[in-house]
């Protein structure tokens, strides 16, 4: 065995337990299985049955073995895929609708894109790389993005090696990307700084905690989440197990977010997503900018739609907590609704990813790519990929686009429609 492999491995070895020990609250959780379902029992036992909200936020973003925050989730080899990681024309076509709705805008500048929730920093680095061919280098990345191992992807993906890390402070990472431009990340949007933006949020907000509410005979009631009947807690070997429970009273939550006119069996809210909808309207409405929303989602209509996916398959949300992706349709009329509140900020859409990709040109230049190419293998590949984004039974029908753009651009846009969401 040569030295230099034996060297490399012993600094991979120590910048991995570097990393631990700045990333990690306790070194043991990852030999743990069981310590999410555990915590999660001990917090139910301690302040009784707990909201799905709560139980998403702890499942997917606890610091310390959240199902996003050590570890690599996507692709063939993980739980699932993303449009981005099918094919760089996705990022390619959404780079191109962007520059194109911000030069009707008149080129403004300085702007900033930012992206929520990046995943691996496929999207953004297609986006960049399209950016860069067009000589729009004079940007700034923003990524919000809560897992600090994911963040570390992202960096490598974009910026190479070189991006400096101070882990409490915002942004928490900082780096410059191949094509120049500079990229920080921050924990919230909160902490990005104002200014003209361009917003892409590609399978984000289905993320984020919802609440769920059932109708019964004595009004809605939200469900929430109980230790199962017969578990022996005290039995370290045995696998916890969950159960959903109706809440007897209203809960807080529930006045604030059902409305009077509310008829559906069942229902789910994102408190938190919404306050993300007023920071994007209001930053969109006083600083400028725009926001592309792409997500499972619908119209207001949606009922029981709370899931996890493990290996590419539907399973249990409640069965072994941290080890599925657990998600939720975006209602995307609770953004219109945030939108007409804040005033000043159109909505377009939602539609979908096939209408979106085709009124923006796919065909185009997938022929072009394809004149290009010769090797069979290659061309096969390409029709896999516009097949997976568009087909109606793949990605294309179950993904839904969804714009917002300051009022101010209204004589404009109908002039000039905002591509994609337009009949021309
Ligand atoms: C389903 S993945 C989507 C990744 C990527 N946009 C794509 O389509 O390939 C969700 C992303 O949002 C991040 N995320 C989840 N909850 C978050 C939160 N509360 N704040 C910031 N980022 C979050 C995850 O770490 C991950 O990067």
């Amino acid at each position: 065995m040569s030295f230099v492999p034996q060297i490399y491995r012993k600094i991979l070895s120590l910048r991995q337990n570097l990393l631990r020990k700045v990333y990690s609250v306790n070194k043991n959780v990852d030999q743990d299985q069981n310590y999410l379902a555990r915590r999660i029992f001990q917090k139910i036992e301690i302040k009784g049955p707990i909201t799905v909200a709560d139980y998403m936020k702890e499942v997917l973003t606890n610091p310390a073995a959240g199902y996003y925050m050590h570890r690599d989730v996507f692709g063939e080899a993980g739980d699932f895929i993303t449009s981005p990681e099918i094919s760089q024309i996705f990022g390619e076509m959404i780079a191109v609708w962007l520059i194109n709705e911000w030069q009707k805008m008149g080129s403004p500048k300085p702007f900033q894109i930012i992206e929520m929730g990046p995943g691996r920093g496929t999207l953004a680095s297609d986006i960049l790389k399209v950016f860069n061919h067009f000589k729009l280098n004079q940007t700034t990345l923003h990524l919000v993005e809560v897992s600090p191992h994911l963040s570390e992807i992202q960096a490598k993906r974009l910026c190479g090696h070189s991006t400096f890390v101070k882990e409490q402070e915002t942004p928490y990472r900082h780096g410059t990307a191949k094509e120049g431009v500079e990229v920080n990340w921050h924990k919230q949007l909160c902490d990005v700084p104002k200014g003209f933006s361009l917003f892409i949020a590609h399978e984000f907000f289905d993320a984020l905690p919802i609440h769920k509410f059932q109708k019964t005979n004595m009004g809605y009631k939200e469900v929430l989440i109980d230790i199962d009947i017969g578990t022996d807690i005290s039995n370290k070997s045995e696998h916890p197990k969950l159960r959903y429970v109706l809440a007897r009273n209203p809960t807080p939550i529930q006045h604030s977010v059902i409305n009077s006119n509310e008829k559906r069996d069942h229902l789910e809210v994102s408190p938190e997503s919404m306050l993300l909808y007023r920071d994007i309207c209001e930053r969109i409405k006083n600083d400028g900018g725009l926001a592309l929303i792409c997500d499972y989602g619908h119209d207001g209509t949606g009922t029981d739609t709370f899931r996890a996916f493990r290996k590419h398959k539907q399973v249990d949300p409640l069965e072994y907590p941290g080890s599925s992706d657990l998600t939720a349709d975006v209602d995307f009329n609770a953004i219109k609704q945030m939108a007409s509140q804040v005033e000043g900020v159109l909505t377009f859409g939602p539609i979908t990813q096939r209408e979106f990709l085709l009124k923006t040109g796919l065909d185009v230049r997938v022929q072009r790519l394809k004149q290009t190419i010769t090797d069979q293998k290659q061309l096969d590949n390409i029709t896999e990929c516009y097949k997976s984004l568009t087909d109606t039974d793949k990605m294309g029908e179950r993904f839904k686009f969804f714009a917002l753009i300051p009022e101010t651009m209204k004589p404009i846009l109908d002039v000039y429609p905002v591509v994609g969401f337009s009949e021309k």
